[in-house]
């Protein structure tokens, strides 16, 4: 299968990595790194080692059967005019926060919505840390059975990625937002990594943003229960312990968040009062140094 992963940061490149075991790969990203792949391969160190050479480029190749997006949310709609150029069947969505499947929808036929708690780092041009072995999960956007999303399983399965299919996306995709709205401001805020957030006052912090969200989903009718999100998140937190959020390293690195799509969609879909991912969300895009 052509597969195009629009998106080459650090869990771009350890997806697109992943999948060269099996299929012909196509990394979309910025120099330096794309070069250093294009000339000497991928590295992936860590949680699975792995030396491969996918092509990698800056723009988008003339055909792909399969584009896995992983691009920060506030650069969704860049990425889905830009995919139109190769036209691919299916389009799916591995990215944080809401809203996503709704923008790359406007371009493009078949979108699938996807979870993803693999857990990567970029450590320089052509290499990347798996930090922690996660699963990838895929399915329609609004729910029920697609022939796509089986497609696409079934792909990522043949490259060694532990994927499943869903049927339930929605709220699969409230429980990694509860996920994300716990783990990504509290470790960005406090400069730690994921594991730090198995033990109070943190684990505090987090499970309420996380039980919030899941408030917040049945207000949308998804059934998400407190219990249910609470769990995601102390697994992510384990399985990843070793992590940096995504969050973390772009306030590390200066770079803007993806605070919006994160605290701040679960605030302004929230019917009674959201006071946890509102705290969060003002302090992370408070924040000034
Ligand atoms: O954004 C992230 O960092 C990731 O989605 C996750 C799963 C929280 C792991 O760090």
């Amino acid at each position: 299968m052509d597969v195009v992963v629009f998106g080459a940061g650090s869990l771009g490149s350890l997806v697109g990595g992943l999948c060269a075991r099996e299929h012909d790969v196509t990394l979309v990203g910025r120099d330096p790194h794309v070069a250093a792949v294009r000339e000497s391969g991928l590295t992936v160190t860590g949680a699975v080692e792995l030396a491969v050479e996918p092509d990698a480029r800056t723009t988008v190749p003339d055909h792909a059967d399969l584009a896995l997006v992983t691009v920060k949310s506030f650069d969704t709609q860049a990425a889905a005019r830009a995919l139109t150029d190769c036209d691919p069947e299916v389009v799916c969505s591995l990215q944080n926060g809401l809203g996503n499947e709704e923008r790359l929808a406007r371009t493009h036929d078949t979108v699938l919505a996807g979870t993803c708690t693999y857990g990567a780092r970029l450590d320089g041009p052509g290499r990347v840390a798996c930090t922690g072995v996660g699963e990838v999960v895929v399915g329609d956007p609004d729910g029920g059975p697609s022939t796509a999303a089986e497609r696409v399983g079934s792909a990522l399965r043949a490259a060694d990625i532990d994927a499943q299919v869903s049927t339930r996306m929605a709220r699969r995709r409230w429980e990694k937002l509860a996920v994300n709205a716990g783990v990504n401001p509290v470790t960005a805020l406090a400069g730690v990594s994921n594991g730090a957030l198995a033990d109070d006052p943190l684990h505090e912090i987090a499970t309420a943003a996380a039980r919030e969200t899941a408030r917040v989903a049945r207000e949308n009718d998804v059934d998400l229960s407190d219990g249910k999100a609470v769990a995601a998140l102390e697994s992510v937190v384990e399985t990843t312990a070793e992590n940096h959020s995504s969050m973390l390293q772009d306030v590390r690195a200066n770079n803007r968040t993806e605070v919006d799509a994160i605290n701040g969609a679960v605030v302004a879909r929230a019917d009674e009062p959201a006071p946890v991912n509102r705290t969060l969300a003002g302090l992370v895009r408070g924040r000034t140094d």
